[in-house]
């Protein structure tokens, strides 16, 4: 049994963030993690594996599509299912073994195993009990299950199991077509299968400005991906090798089947908080099954925390590092702060996608008035040399002040460029302030300036 000033529960980018900053900020601290490595959802089974697998299938495409053009001839590539595997196994390890290393430089204890709350000020540990000043619960989430849908992590699988399927699968179908659905299904369309992605609603990546919705759409269906939207899945019903998935279609109730060698349930992750004794403390939840907080953090028990995915708000590891940094400096006793307004999103396919602040939809329904400059990559030079000229840059801005409320990106890197506005929006700036800054040519960055000047007097090169 050991003392501390505060205790995490939970590794994921929410808790070992938090950690590191708390050491940082001279407080003694331990982090509970059960997995037998650190880094959560995020480096193990999300974030990390997802991108190592989308990074492989789209050099795969760019060989397959755009070399010859380039005068780059000869043998394409073949695929070696175990390898990609392997050096996804490799990535992950690198970047979990480095936050290990991390722990050890700021002198954060790991507490291996599952915690639990038996009473605020105390963790429970396998048999050990350790006293904290103050608890800060990051324990996550897990995937939402779908009634008629019995996941077996082989043929019916989460994206955990989709992370690491035996073989490319013939038939893919994807139940959801959200973050996970699209990343993970691009993954497997450029590795050759069949995919079909089953969307109950009428619109993909919902949430997402209307313009770019239908602009993605259209070009994940020229990558090969197919959609039927509206349709409600009722059931699975699945062998060892093969499943099936029956649908209604909502426009007129009709019943429908797709064959699949493996089949991914993709509708969403739900808060994760199994074996805490939430109950017991008498700690307070949404109606969401989230843990609520308030401004601070702080849930209805003294002394006890809550950040990242278990609480209200995007299910993002920027938003749980967040989270993590400003929780540890309020229990340091300094104010930390998160802006929600600036939180970017970003989808990792080719083209990219990401946004951040206010779509064009919500700024209507608010009753605001507001302007838009557009700018397609067609006229920007470097994305035309680079076969990436699919897309555009949408920015909105006040009517009356020009200040930028929001902004919307489907391109190249498109998840990069997306924070020289998010760091512009941080200031107040306005659009202009934007087309007012050189940007370097040819870069896809001038694709953003162009969109700022489109606010304005008009872009140059459209
Ligand atoms: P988690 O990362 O879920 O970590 C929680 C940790 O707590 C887990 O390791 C769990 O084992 C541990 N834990 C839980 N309960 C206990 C307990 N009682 N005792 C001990 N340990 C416990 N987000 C992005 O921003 N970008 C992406 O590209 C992205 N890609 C994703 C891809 C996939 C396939 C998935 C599934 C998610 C992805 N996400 C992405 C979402 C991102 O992973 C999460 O938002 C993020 O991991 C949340 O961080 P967290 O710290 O709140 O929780
Ligand atoms: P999601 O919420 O992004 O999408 C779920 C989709 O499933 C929605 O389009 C929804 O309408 C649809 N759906 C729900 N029920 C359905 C049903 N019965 N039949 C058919 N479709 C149905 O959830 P997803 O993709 O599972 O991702 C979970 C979380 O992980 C997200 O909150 C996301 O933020 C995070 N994530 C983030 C990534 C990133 O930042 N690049 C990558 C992957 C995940």
């Amino acid at each position: 049994m050991a003392n501390y000033d505060v205790i995490i529960i939970g590794s994921g980018p929410g808790g070992y963030v938090c950690a590191i900053r708390c050491a940082q900020l001279g407080l003694k601290v331990a982090c509970v993690e059960g997995r037998d490595t650190l880094g959560g959802t995020c480096l193990n089974v999300g974030c990390i594996p997802s991108k190592a697998l989308l990074h492989a299938s789209h050099m795969l495409h760019e060989a397959e599509h755009n070399f010859a053009e380039m005068g780059l001839k000869g043998k394409s590539p073949s695929v070696d299912w175990k390898q990609m595997l392997a050096y996804k196994e490799n990535t992950i390890g690198q970047n979990t073994s480095g936050i290990e290393f991390l722990f050890k430089k700021n002198k954060v204890d790991w507490l291996k195993g599952w915690g639990s709350i038996p009473e605020a000020g105390k963790v429970k540990v396998g048999d050990e009990v350790h006293e904290a000043k103050n608890i800060i619960i990051a324990s996550g989430s897990e995937p939402a299950s779908l009634p008629g849908v019995e996941v077996d992590e082989k043929v019916v699988v989460t994206s955990t199991g989709a992370l690491e399927l035996g073989k490319v699968p013939k038939k893919l179908v994807v139940i959801g077509a959200g973050v996970i659905g699209l990343e993970l299904g691009s993954v497997y369309a450029r590795l050759g299968a069949e995919v079909t992605v089953v969307e109950f609603l009428d619109v993909i990546t919902p949430g997402m400005d209307a313009e770019v919705q239908k602009g993605f759409q259209k070009t994940l269906k020229k990558q090969g991906l197919t959609f039927i939207m509206g349709a409600a899945v009722q059931k699975t019903e699945a062998t060892k090798t093969k499943a099936k998935v029956h649908y209604k279609l909502r426009k007129d109730d009709s019943d429908h089947v797709l064959d699949a060698d493996v089949v991914l349930v993709a509708t969403g992750r739900k808060p994760y908080t199994e074996g805490l004794g939430l109950d017991t403390l008498g700690v307070k939840m949404t109606d969401r099954g989230q843990i609520a907080v308030n401004g601070k953090w702080e849930t209805n028990v003294p002394g006890i925390y809550a950040i990242g995915d278990v609480i209200e708000g995007p299910m993002l590891a920027h938003k749980a590092e967040d989270e993590g940094m400003a929780a540890a400096e309020q229990v340091a006793g300094k104010h930390g702060h998160v802006n929600y307004g600036v939180i970017p999103g970003v989808i990792y396919t080719h083209p990219e996608v990401a946004n951040v602040g206010a779509t064009e939809e919500m700024l209507k329904d608010q009753g605001r008035t507001y302007k838009v400059g557009k700018f397609s990559f067609m006229g920007n030079g470097r994305a035309k040399a680079n076969f990436a000229a699919d897309g555009f840059v949408k920015i909105l801005a006040d009517k009356e002040t020009d200040r930028i409320l929001g902004a919307h990106i489907i391109g190249p890197a498109a998840g990069d460029l997306i924070h020289e506005i998010c760091v512009a929006m941080e200031f107040g700036a306005s659009a202009e302030d934007l087309a007012m800054t050189c940007h370097a040519h040819p870069t896809y960055s001038e694709a953003v300036r162009e969109a700022a000047l489109a606010c304005g007097d008009g872009p140059i090169h459209m």
